[in-house]
């Protein structure tokens, strides 16, 4: 399969070169300009409702921002040439529900052997700031970093067809230090200055610098936010981002730094700090190191340009480890490694005794629900739900726990999942204790497809409290063959992980036992649908927005005739 992409890829590539021969814009003959990669979604590996690329190798999520008629835009660090790092590319992928994502071409191509397209952010420049846009006001910019040998600098690339494609802007870079250790600049608008705000880390100096620009062409120092919480080795892909309180008119500002290497679980995670900014200042709330999520495979979240912050927020995390990233089975297997996260719907909420907590839940499932649930019980009690999923041809299950009247005191009994494959017994299982502090565990270590990983730790947990004023605990998940997300407490508290085993899970029994007398319990289990099946053709393979109609080109005057291959596509577009 690699070696026929790579044939591809070939005779892809040959067609480009005459077509764009005035602007060479990539070098590698092997990677294709102007047509996605394809891919094979089928693997029992794949998630079927998160978004991963066509072959081989992607890590952050880029130059999230939504367009002016809804379409979600993401570019990823991308290497389409190996199922390891390297050769960073933008890779780009668009939706308009965020689980169904259409392949497109890749974005931003590095100049040539010895650079990287690193990570960064997309702005659209409605009001023409930057003057590169005078006849539009859906010009997109992407402000990325530029890694060399000696420097990590930060340029531009300017789309006029609202992120499809991109040239480089001529007058790169744009901001430079000379430093091999500053990069990830994510830019958003402040309008009470009508400036153009970057966060970008200086990864090694544990400081986030703060630049504002009133044309994204020029930037001005405005002030650092350093040495907070937790610090491992490096700090990396910053975000700042304004957003809601639950039941509050008041919005608050959070920054988000990624740590890599040096977490508390090792590898890489993702710290939060609520506070306020001022145009030029961010102000933590107090010193407390908060983490994005008690998993092990949440990193370098991004959230959307775009969004008012007034409303919820919207994110998507990189889902793996740099510890173990690159030894992933589905590299060998299936020829891909990694996924995103699901899309998560963001705002603060005042949690019990802890206070301020981001709160992180599975944007919108309807798109990937159309049917009833496998099984529900809303008066559970004590008792088991056993849902037999193996002619489930998605393997992709989402369930909800209510578990409501918890006594005050003296609370008792346990809520326990367990995902088994029918064929090898294998298990991934969690559960929650529904007293003292509420402990929760989560427990990939009974899989057999990735185990002797020394870095692939197996067991998490954590403590989340249920509020006594409403006496209430809730839990979802998600299961998405190799990924597995769950959420406690309304999303106060989530993790990601991923998970290899040997033969698909395919079975799920949920048993609560020892529970008060008059606790409420409700359960409901569905299989979702696959997003991918909906665009892959009839040899099992997703095309993305392919071109044709450009025969052998002749010329760079020639524009070729788009046209959308989407399989049977069903309910989009
Ligand atoms: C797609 O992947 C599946 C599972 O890895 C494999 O069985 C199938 O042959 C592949 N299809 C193609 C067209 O390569
Ligand atoms: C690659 O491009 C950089 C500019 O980004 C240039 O400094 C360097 O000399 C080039 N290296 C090679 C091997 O061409
Ligand atoms: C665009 O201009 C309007 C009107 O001056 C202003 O309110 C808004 O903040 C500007 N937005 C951007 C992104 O430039
Ligand atoms: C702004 O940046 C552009 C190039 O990106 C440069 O030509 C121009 O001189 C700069 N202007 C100022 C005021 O620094
Ligand atoms: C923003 O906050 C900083 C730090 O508190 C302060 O020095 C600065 O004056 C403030 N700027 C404005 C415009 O209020
Ligand atoms: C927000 O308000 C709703 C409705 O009154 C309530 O159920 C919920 O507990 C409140 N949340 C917080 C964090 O105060
Ligand atoms: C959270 O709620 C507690 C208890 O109601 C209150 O004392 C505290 O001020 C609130 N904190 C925030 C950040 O709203
Ligand atoms: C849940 O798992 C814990 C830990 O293994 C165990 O103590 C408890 O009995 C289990 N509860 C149920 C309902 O299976
Ligand atoms: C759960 O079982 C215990 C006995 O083990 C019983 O006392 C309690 O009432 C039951 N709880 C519910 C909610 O049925
Ligand atoms: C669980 O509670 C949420 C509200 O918190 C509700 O939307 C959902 O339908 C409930 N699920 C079940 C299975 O009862
Ligand atoms: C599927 O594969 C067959 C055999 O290689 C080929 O003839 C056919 O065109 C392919 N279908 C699509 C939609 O590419
Ligand atoms: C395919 O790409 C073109 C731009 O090249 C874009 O206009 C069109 O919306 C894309 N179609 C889909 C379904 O993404």
């Amino acid at each position: 399969m690699l070696l026929l992409t790579s044939l591809l890829a070939v005779a892809v590539a040959a067609a480009n070169v005459n077509a764009q021969s005035a602007t060479p814009i990539y070098v590698d003959p092997l990677v294709p300009t102007g047509t996605p990669l394809v891919g094979n979604y089928t693997g029992p590996l794949r998630p079927q409702i998160h978004f991963s690329p066509p072959v081989n190798f992607m890590n952050d999520p880029n130059g999230m921002f939504v367009d002016a008629e809804g379409v979600y835009h993401l570019y990823y660090q991308y290497n389409p040439l190996e199922a390891v790092a390297g050769n960073q590319h933008w890779g780009h992928a668009t939706s308009r529900d965020l689980y169904h994502w259409v392949n497109q071409p890749i974005a931003l191509f590095p100049g040539n052997t010895s650079e990287g397209i690193f990570s960064g952010s997309s702005v659209v420049d409605v009001n023409n700031t930057s003057g590169l846009f005078p006849d539009q006001d859906n010009g997109v910019v992407a402000i990325y970093t530029l890694n060399t040998p000696n420097d990590q600098s930060q340029n531009l690339a300017i789309s006029y067809d609202s992120g499809y494609t991109f040239e480089k802007y001529e007058d790169n870079p744009v901001l430079t230090i000379g430093s091999t250790q500053f990069r990830d600049p994510k830019v958003i608008w402040y309008a009470p200055t009508q400036r153009w705000v970057m966060v970008i880390a200086y990864s090694q100096e544990f400081a986030v610098g703060i630049f504002t620009s009133e044309n994204l062409l020029n930037w001005t120092e405005a002030s650092n936010f350093s040495y907070h919480g937790l610090l491992g080795l490096q700090w990396e892909c910053p975000n700042m981002v304004e957003m809601p309180m639950e039941n509050s008119t008041e919005t608050m500002w959070v920054m988000l730094i990624s740590i890599n290497p040096g977490a508390p679980l090792g590898g890489s995670i993702t710290q939060y700090a609520p506070g306020s900014f001022n145009g030029t200042h961010f102000t933590p709330v107090d010193s407390v190191a908060r983490i994005a999520d008690f998993g092990k495979d949440n990193y370098a979240g991004q959230f959307f340009y775009g969004i008012p912050g007034d409303q919820p927020q919207i994110s998507i995390a990189w889902a793996s480890n740099w510890q173990y990233t690159q030894a992933v089975p589905s590299g060998p297997l299936e020829g891909w490694r990694s996924a995103m996260s699901l899309p998560r719907i963001n705002y603060l909420t005042n949690a019990t005794r802890v206070g301020y907590r981001l709160v992180s839940l599975p944007y919108d499932l309807s798109p990937v629900i159309s049917s009833e649930p496998l099984q529900s019980n809303d008066n559970l009690g004590n008792g088991t739900v056993l849902v037999d999923f193996t002619d489930l041809e998605s393997k992709v299950i989402y369930f909800e726990l209510n578990i409501t009247n918890i006594p005050a005191v003296n609370a008792s009994g346990t809520a326990n999942f367990t995902f088994l494959s029918s064929i090898t017994g294998e298990s991934l299982s969690g559960g929650q204790y529904l007293f003292g502090d509420t402990p929760f565990w989560l427990d990939r270590g009974q899989l057999r497809g990735f185990d002797s990983d020394p870095f692939f730790t197996d067991k998490f947990s954590t403590n989340v409290l249920y509020d006594p004023e409403t006496s209430a605990f809730t839990m979802s998940g998600v299961l998405d063959r190799s990924l597995f997300e769950v959420f406690l407490q309304g999303g106060e508290q989530s993790a990601t992980i991923t998970l290899y085993p040997e033969q698909p899970l395919d079975i799920m029994v949920l048993r609560t036992a020892g529970l008060n007398e008059g606790v409420g319990v409700s359960a409901a289990v569905w299989g979702l649908d696959s997003a991918w099946a909906d665009y892959t053709d009839e040899n099992g393979t997703v095309v993305g927005n392919v071109t044709t109609g450009a025969g052998s080109s002749n010329g760079s005057s020639q524009r070729m005739k788009r046209e959308t291959v989407l399989g049977r596509s069903k309910r989009l577009y």
